[in-house]
């Protein structure tokens, strides 16, 4: 089974399994087609993780996020005044080609294919270049999508994905000639991207604009292999992503927060439920924001922050009202000093998620972005594709918000090939231990900050909530990151719901209507059966089984 917001990504997927091909060759295959149907968030541009757990007990994780150009510096983003460069402005962090780091998909997916896939590249990499030679017909909502002020600012962009301002309609095919020559050449040589001659155009494209990507920074990128981060929850383990992404170490400490109370009991989304997950987000984003970043130039404590003795001391601090973030305290006596500058680099080494798991039980979480929609709206000139505006995941400014809110410290502050802190949570879930447990979860979403509260929200709700995996993807949301101390939720939730969640001490916001979108597995532990939960918030996706 292939889980992706794309229909026809999910069918690439599903040729691959079909093929007898595994699960790897199916993420690669769906990557690539994502780069070309869904280019909101799928890229050639961009970067992700993926998270394999093979049948037989192994567990990797890949990490291809976007690095810092040699060129970049700490105070990049900021004006003469020390001001952040606000999103309209050229030289910012989340538009143009002053925001693009280097990109690690390409990369992330040729290495994936070649030391976990079975296929060979060149045929999964054949369901891309087909839907970007042929076209595909756009729905109403794709269509819409396109109209993204974004991409009108650059001539390439608006030319391919705008038809020069004949926008496109729905029903209307798009087809992308200059994409399907990029991604053959890819599919006939994979370092040409890197370190030859698609490196050199893609260059020259950059420059034309400002942007800061040389041959260099494109000749030193490289995929890091990670150990993926696990730990326990009742009778499962969760295995999630290692930094640079936040995502496994905020999971993996909220439910440790969260293991002792009786969650099933309290009912799913009842307003002590929410109390709890919420107090245990708080304090979970708290730690992320001062700890996190790159590990590659910080110690970043994943272990100290995810250890069950220090989940009970922050338990502690728990009271039957919410505590306000701004009182809040982190337990003494457990975590190091947290980072007080960008580090250097040691030697060792809209977002889009699919799950998928195959016939031999392989599976795949995999969550790859642009960062925001479309990115930095830039087009690699005729090589058809989008570029990222992950630099916007640093820390432009100490304790100043980036585009999703989040405050980050000197651990993600900007230097010199460093990779920016994500939220991107592509996480396994068994019942049982690591190796002889049974595959029971495939989660993930995109979403920003707000990717691990989702992630945390859908497996609490099937663990221990009694939905099942369509009803906790499609369930509404709630969302807390410690700051701005604010609950935020989705449509859906009671008026007395939301009047005993206030009358707790809880600031509400409901006005930012539905965020992210889960894609998710379930495993039926007596039958084995595959179930796919597809989240209803978007209308183009697909559970594509066999
Ligand atoms: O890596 C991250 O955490 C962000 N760049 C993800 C962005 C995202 O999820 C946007 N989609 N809604």
């Amino acid at each position: 089974m292939v889980v992706s917001v794309h229909h026809l990504a999910a069918d690439a997927g599903l040729e691959m399994l079909k093929a007898g091909g595994n699960a790897v060759d199916a993420a690669v295959a769906t990557g690539f087609a994502l780069a070309v149907v869904h280019p909101i968030a799928g890229n050639l541009g961009g970067g992700g993780f993926l998270l394999l757990r093979t049948h037989d007990g192994h567990a990797t994780f890949l990490d291809f996020r976007e690095q810092a150009p040699l060129a970049a510096t700490a105070d990049m983003y900021l004006d003469a005044q020390g001001k952040v460069l606000p999103e309209d402005n050229l030289q910012s962090s989340l538009t143009g080609y002053r925001a693009i780091a280097t990109p690690g998909s390409v990369a992330g997916l040729t290495y994936a294919e070649k030391k976990y896939g079975k296929l060979g590249l060149a045929a999964a990499m054949a369901p891309a270049i087909k839907l970007a030679e042929k076209g595909f017909v756009l729905s109403a909502e794709e269509a819409e999508e396109l109209h993204d002020p974004g991409l009108t600012r650059f001539a390439d962009s608006k030319r391919i994905f705008q038809r020069d301002g004949k926008f496109y309609a729905a029903g209307e095919v798009l087809r992308q000639p200059e994409l399907a020559r990029t991604l053959q050449r890819i599919a006939a040589d994979p370092s040409d991207f890197y370190h030859g001659k698609l490196a050199a155009e893609l260059v020259a494209e950059l420059e034309k604009g400002g942007g800061l990507i040389t041959l260099e920074d494109l000749a030193r990128y490289r995929v890091v292999e990670r150990e993926p981060l696990t730990g326990k929850f009742h009778n499962y383990t969760v295995i999630s992503a290692p930094p640079p992404s936040s995502g496994g170490v905020v999971l993996l400490s909220t439910l440790n927060i969260l293991a002792p109370y009786d969650l099933a009991k309290l009912g799913d989304r009842s307003p002590a439920s929410i109390h709890l997950i919420t107090e245990a987000y708080r304090r979970a984003y708290m730690d992320r924001s001062e700890y996190m970043g790159d590990p590659d130039y910080n110690h970043i404590p994943a272990a100290e922050m995810t250890s069950t003795r220090y989940a009970d001391a922050w338990r502690a601090s728990i009271t039957d009202q919410a505590t306000p973030s701004a009182r809040l305290h982190r337990p003494e006596g457990f975590l190091p000093a947290a980072p007080t500058s960008a580090g250097k680099r040691r030697e060792s080494p809209d977002t889009t998620h699919f799950s998928i798991v195959d016939a031999e039980g392989n599976a795949v979480a995999m969550t790859t972005t642009l960062n925001n929609d479309y990115g930095s709206g830039v087009t690699a000139g005729s090589l058809g594709f989008l570029l990222n505006d992950e630099m916007d995941d640093f820390a432009a400014k100490m304790n100043t918000p980036n585009f999703y809110g989040l405050i980050q410290g000197p651990a993600d502050a900007i230097a010199p090939l460093k990779r920016p802190l994500s939220a991107m949570t592509p996480t396994l879930v068994l019942e049982g231990g690591l190796v002889d447990g049974k595959l029971r979860f495939v989660l993930g979403s995109p979403g920003g900050g707000r990717i691990i509260s989702t992630v945390a929200n859908i497996f609490l709700s099937a663990a221990e909530g009694g939905l099942n995996i369509q009803q906790a993807v499609d369930a509404p949301r709630f969302h807390h990151q410690y700051l701005p101390d604010t609950l935020y939720l989705e449509p859906g939730f009671s008026g007395k719901t939301i009047k005993q969640l206030q009358a707790l001490g809880y600031v509400v916001d409901l006005k930012d209507g539905y965020w992210s979108n889960g894609e998710c597995i379930a495993i039926d532990p007596k039958s084995g059966e595959l179930l796919g939960g597809q989240d209803h918030r978007s209308h183009y996706g697909k559970a594509a089984g066999y």
